[in-house]
């Protein structure tokens, strides 16, 4: 019934009369990193916990490699790996000792699946370092080892960056990457940081107040980013007037008293300067802006920029 790995229809879920997720409808195609991007609190984690049928929907459906999870959950849930809150490690064990007791739990065979999951996220095989002993990078890793441990085919990642530093920022992009390029595994990953969702993504859903406001491929959201110009005078109504009867275009905005947005690029800065002083409008500014992915994700949650 669908071509996406993770398809959810009108998803909801409540707490009591708050709405922390609200109808949400996600796509996700294979082989691909999809990122939720939303700020703390907009539902994302609550989102995946459904995915993973470890919190029931209030309402809505999931539906994992074409088929309703509800009901199939046996056949579904193995093929996924998952990293929702801290797997709860023994401290005084190193990172494979404590990969062998989960494994031996989930009942995973093979004793090579340790040795490349560690391989994959970067650390040692043999260490006698202890768990308690990691650096907060080295403990987001062993997680994530642990979740790609039986080698599943969708990985659901919550936050698998927050708190790291740049470099391992960018080490567990580059496993990410070959993991989905490579392997051809599928992730769904969310973050409350839109540098790193643009980093790292290869479609975007952004999630505020539990509602799924946009789904797009980044490429998509990149060409979105806004290129104007931008026009700062004495009177922007007088300005507005000018730009229809003069120069011909009814391409912009109007901001405010004083500033206008231009959407007709192919305009000539000098000919728009030279008109608007021509008719006696002091012209404050006259330049060519870009939007950032930052003024966009401020835009469409029409509140606070995101980190
Ligand atoms: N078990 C729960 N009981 C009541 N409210 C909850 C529960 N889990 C989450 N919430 C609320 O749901 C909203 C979304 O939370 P969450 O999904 O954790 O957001 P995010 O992961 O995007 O930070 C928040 O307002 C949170 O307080
Ligand atoms: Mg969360």
């Amino acid at each position: 019934m669908t071509n996406y790995l993770i398809e959810t229809q009108d998803l909801t879920k409540q707490y009591g009369s708050q709405t922390s997720v609200n109808r949400l409808n996600l796509h996700l195609k294979a082989g691909r990193i999809y990122g939720l991007l939303g700020r703390n609190g907009a539902g994302k984690t609550t989102t995946m916990k459904m995915l993973l049928g470890l919190t029931q929907p209030t309402a809505g459906a999931v539906y994992l490699f074409g088929m309703p999870l509800r009901g199939n959950e046996k056949k579904i849930l193995p093929r996924i790996g998952s990293l929702i809150e801290s797997p709860g490690f023994y401290p005084n064990l190193t990172g494979t000792e404590n990969l062998k007791i989960f494994a031996t739990l989930r009942g995973i065979p093979n004793a090579h699946s340790i040795q490349d999951a560690l391989e994959l996220v970067g650390l040692p095989y043999r260490d006698k370092k202890l768990f308690s002993q990691y650096s907060l990078g080295m403990k987001q890793r062993l997680a994530i080892a642990l979740a790609v441990m039986h080698d599943p085919e969708l990985l659901i990642l919550d936050e698998p960056i927050n708190g790291l530093d740049p470099i391992g920022i960018a080490e567990i992009r580059t496993f990410l990457r070959s993991l989905c390029d490579e392997r051809g595994k599928t992730i769904l990953l969310s973050s409350h940081i839109l540098s790193e969702i643009s980093l790292l993504a290869d479609d975007v859903g952004i999630i505020d107040h539990g509602v799924l406001l946009e789904e797009e491929s980044l490429a998509e959201l990149e060409a979105k980013n806004g290129r104007y110009i931008h026009l700062s005078v004495s009177d922007a109504a007088q300005a507005a007037r000018l730009l229809e009867t003069v120069v011909h275009t009814t391409r912009f905005q109007v901001e405010d008293d004083h500033g206008l947005r231009l959407l007709d690029l192919g305009l000539s800065l000098p000919e728009l300067a030279r008109t608007m002083v021509d008719s006696r409008l002091e012209l404050y500014d006259l330049h060519l802006c870009e939007d950032t992915l930052e003024d966009y994700f401020k835009r469409v949650t029409g509140g606070e920029g995101i980190a």
